[in-house]
């Protein structure tokens, strides 16, 4: 009981931080776009940083609801609102991975991240997010 409490409690700080880290993130590209400048130094550092926090807790995320699966259903043959939650938060997690990837990529090479893949995955990552959420409250009502 103390345990899937616990990790249910992880479950939804961890959503917490994603969505934190999509709308921070979003909001400094969108003002950075409004203005017509590029991130300087300081800030493309603090735009990484959240792009490791959520990645990070997007893995928590995994683990935890990997747990709870397991130990509240017995696995992952929930229902089919909890498969599509699943895959969209499989498509996420790659979807980040992939983004930390090039970012790091292109600060290892002094170069700053593609604008159209970073808009193109940020909207996406809003987009799956929601569709997360909504299938995660259709699986459990
Ligand atoms: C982006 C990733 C994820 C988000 C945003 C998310 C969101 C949520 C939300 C909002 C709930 C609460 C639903 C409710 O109680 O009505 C929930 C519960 C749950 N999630 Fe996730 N989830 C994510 C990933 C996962 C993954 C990858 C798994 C499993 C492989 C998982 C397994 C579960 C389980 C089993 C519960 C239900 C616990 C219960 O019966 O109360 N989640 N999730």
């Amino acid at each position: 009981m103390t345990i899937i409490v616990t990790l249910k409690f992880i479950h939804y700080l961890a959503i917490v931080f994603s969505g934190g880290v999509l709308v921070g993130a979003g909001v400094i590209q969108s003002v950075h776009t409004s203005v017509n400048q590029i991130p300087d130094l300081t800030t493309a550092k603090i735009l990484r940083l959240l792009g490791y926090i959520g990645l990070l807790s997007l893995i928590i995320l995994w683990i935890s609801g990997i747990i709870l699966s397991i130990n509240l259903y017995g696995g992952f043959i929930i229902n089919s609102s909890f498969t599509i939650k699943i895959i969209a938060a499989g498509i996420l997690l790659g979807l980040s991975s992939f983004v930390n990837f090039h970012v790091y990529n292109s600060s290892k090479n002094n170069l700053p991240p593609n604008k159209t893949i970073m808009k193109i995955a940020t909207m996406s990552g809003r987009g799956l997010l929601v569709v997360v959420l909504i299938f995660a409250a259709i699986a459990f009502y």
